[in-house]
């Protein structure tokens, strides 16, 4: 199975990651386009990060910068997680290569109306919503060309930003309610599968004792256990590698359909995604929720993915 996607990002520790899972497997995830957008760190930094990321794994894959903010509140990068750069403590090699000409909403549609007889689309966003919903509110017939949407975002029960909104989410509620609304099927992987997805300390000293390509993510990845989030930790959770992973593995991971929609509030609960869990409700089921996932072969395929890198 091959597939067309759309990747959009904010690079940030765990997209790098997720860059590097993909860039490994070129012959099943066709990524057409990256687009990058302000969260983690500024739209400046995670641009760079993203032309710097396609450089350094040899991505032949045209970049187009995003938004700098959300759709209507302002930007509040999580830089005390992914540090100054977006990508820890790592210095990726300088790159000649330019974003694309257009903004990545026009960019992301005009891959759609490029892709052959026959295909539709997988978007991957790792990152705040907001050039995805620019993208479905701007051209209202991209939504045809799209057959799903994978995204770290959410979660059931708890929050990491804050008590009850995972960061993506609680960055741009207002654009994340508008894609899950959309009508296009949704996977969700939230924190409930994604905290079950990582690596350990000694995981990361084994790629800081790798080649130059294993060392650097090694080096982003140990940037982690410097931060309030991870310091008491022996593991870090890599959100965003779970979306490619699931496309490559999904026998690896399970879940429950059902009605996912965004608390659009400024109280406590901004940006929680309210997800249905009963069996009984008769609210649209527009999102499979992952829950579950063989953490062991996460880690395996990981490793092997980011290892090969340095073999190439
Ligand atoms: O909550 C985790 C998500 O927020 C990940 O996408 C991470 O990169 C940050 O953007
Ligand atoms: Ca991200």
């Amino acid at each position: 199975m091959k597939y067309p996607i759309l990747f959009d990002c904010d690079p940030g520790i765990d997209d790098a990651v997720a860059f590097a899972l993909a860039a490994a497997h070129s012959d099943v995830l066709d990524i057409r386009g990256i687009t990058s957008v302000a969260g983690n760190q500024t739209i400046e930094r995670v641009t760079g990060n993203a032309l710097k990321l396609t450089a350094f794994l040899g991505m032949d894959i045209p970049v187009a910068r995003g938004s700098k903010a959300p759709l209507l509140r302002e930007i509040i990068p999580a830089g005390d997680i992914h540090g100054e750069t977006g990508l820890g403590n790592c210095k990726l090699p300088e790159t000649d290569r330019t974003v694309a000409g257009e903004p990545a909403p026009l960019f992301l549609y005009q891959k759609l109306q490029e892709l052959r007889e026959g295909e539709k689309m997988v978007l991957v966003p790792t990152a705040p919503l907001t050039n995805i919903a620019l993208l479905l509110k701007t051209f209202p017939d991209a939504a045809e060309k799209i057959d799903k949407i994978v995204l770290m975002g959410g979660a059931i029960t708890g929050g990491n930003i804050t008590s009850t909104a995972e960061f993506n989410i609680w960055e741009d509620p207002e654009a994340a309610q508008i894609v899950f609304s959309s009508g296009i099927p949704i996977i969700m992987c939230g924190l409930d599968v994604t905290c079950k997805c990582g690596f350990n300390r000694e995981q990361i000293q084994a790629l800081l004792a790798g080649g130059e390509k294993a060392k650097a993510f090694g080096e982003m990845m140990d940037f982690y256990f410097h931060t309030e989030v991870y310091t008491d930790k022996q593991r870090i959770a890599i959100h965003d590698a779970v979306t490619f992973m699931y496309l490559l593995h999904p026998e690896i991971f399970s879940g429950q359909e059902m009605n996912v929609s965004v608390d659009c509030s400024d109280g406590v609960n901004r940006g929680m995604t309210i997800c249905d869990t009963r069996s009984w409700s008769d609210a649209p089921k527009n999102a499979l929720v992952l829950t579950d996932a063989d953490s062991e072969k996460f880690e395996t395929y990981l490793m092997e993915a980011i290892l090969s890198h340095d073999k190439k």
